[in-house]
C-alpha cells in the first residue's frame, strides 16, 4: 500500500492512463467496466493523455549526463503518481499496431526514468508494481493486441510495474455480423443503456 493511501479506507491506489480520444468509446466503457470492481478498495486517478499534451522526445541526451528533463509539461508530476501508485492501467485504442500519438509521447518521455533507472542504475526501482493492459482494437486481428505488450511491458518497468493482466475488446470497427469476439457484445449491451 502506498504511503497517502494509509490513513484512508482505501488499500490501494491506481493509476489510469487513458489514450481514446473519444469520451465514452469502447476503450472508456471496457476500462469502466474493469474498475467497477476495484473502485470500492482502491483509490483510482484517471489522466488523460489527450489532454496533457506531454512533449515528445527529442533524444537531446541531456538525461545521460543529468537527473531531469530539460522539457517542462505536466510529464514530472504524472510520473509521480506513477511512482506512488499500487497499479498502473494503459487503457488505449490500437493505432497502425501501436500507442496513439499522444500517449506514446508519454511513453517516450520516460526515457529520462529509464536511463536513469535501468541504464545506469543511479536510482532504485522499486519493483512491486501490477501493471494491466486494457486495450481495444478495430480488427478481430489480435496481432494488434500483441503489438501493445512489448512496449507496456518497457514502460512498465520503468515503474517497477510488470504486466499482470491484459483485458481486450477486438473487432469494434467491424459490421455486428463479421465480428468473431463475442465480449463485445456484452459491452454493447452495456453502451446502449
Ligand atoms: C489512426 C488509427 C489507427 C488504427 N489502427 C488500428 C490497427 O492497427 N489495428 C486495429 O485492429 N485497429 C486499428 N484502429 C481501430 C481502433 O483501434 C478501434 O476503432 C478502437 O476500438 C477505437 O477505440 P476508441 O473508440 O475507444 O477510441 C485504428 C484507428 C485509428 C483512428
Amino acid at each position: 500500500m502506498s504511503a497517502n493511501t494509509a490513513n484512508k479506507k482505501f488499500s490501494s491506489e491506481i493509476v489510469v492512463l487513458h489514450g481514446s480520444p473519444h469520451n465514452d468509446s469502447y476503450t472508456e466503457k471496457l476500462t469502466a467496466a474493469y474498475l467497477e470492481q476495484l473502485e470500492s478498495t482502491a483509490y483510482v486517478r484517471h489522466v488523460d493523455l489527450f489532454e496533457t499534451r506531454i512533449k515528445p522526445c527529442t533524444d537531446c541526451k541531456y538525461c545521460y549526463k543529468h537527473d531531469g528533463c530539460p522539457l517542462h509539461d505536466s510529464f514530472e508530476s504524472i510520473a509521480d503518481k506513477l511512482d506512488q501508485a499500487d497499479a498502473i492501467i494503459l487503457s488505449t485504442p490500437v493505432y497502425y499496431l501501436g500507442f496513439p500519438a499522444p500517449f506514446k509521447a508519454f511513453i517516450d518521455r520516460t526515457q529520462q526514468l529509464f536511463v536513469r533507472r535501468v541504464l545506469f542504475k543511479r536510482e532504485k526501482i522499486a519493483n512491486n508494481k501490477k501493471g494491466i493492459l486494457i486495450c481495444t482494437c478495430g480488427g478481430c486481428d489480435l496481432s494488434a493486441v500483441e503489438s501493445l505488450k512489448a512496449p507496456a511491458e518497457m514502460f512498465f518497468s520503468v515503474f517497477g510495474a510488470t504486466l499482470s493482466e491484459t483485458v481486450y475488446l477486438a473487432g469494434t470497427d467491424l459490421p455486428p455480423e463479421k465480428r468473431r469476439c463475442n465480449r463485445i457484445k456484452l459491452i454493447e449491451k452495456e453502451m446502449s443503456k
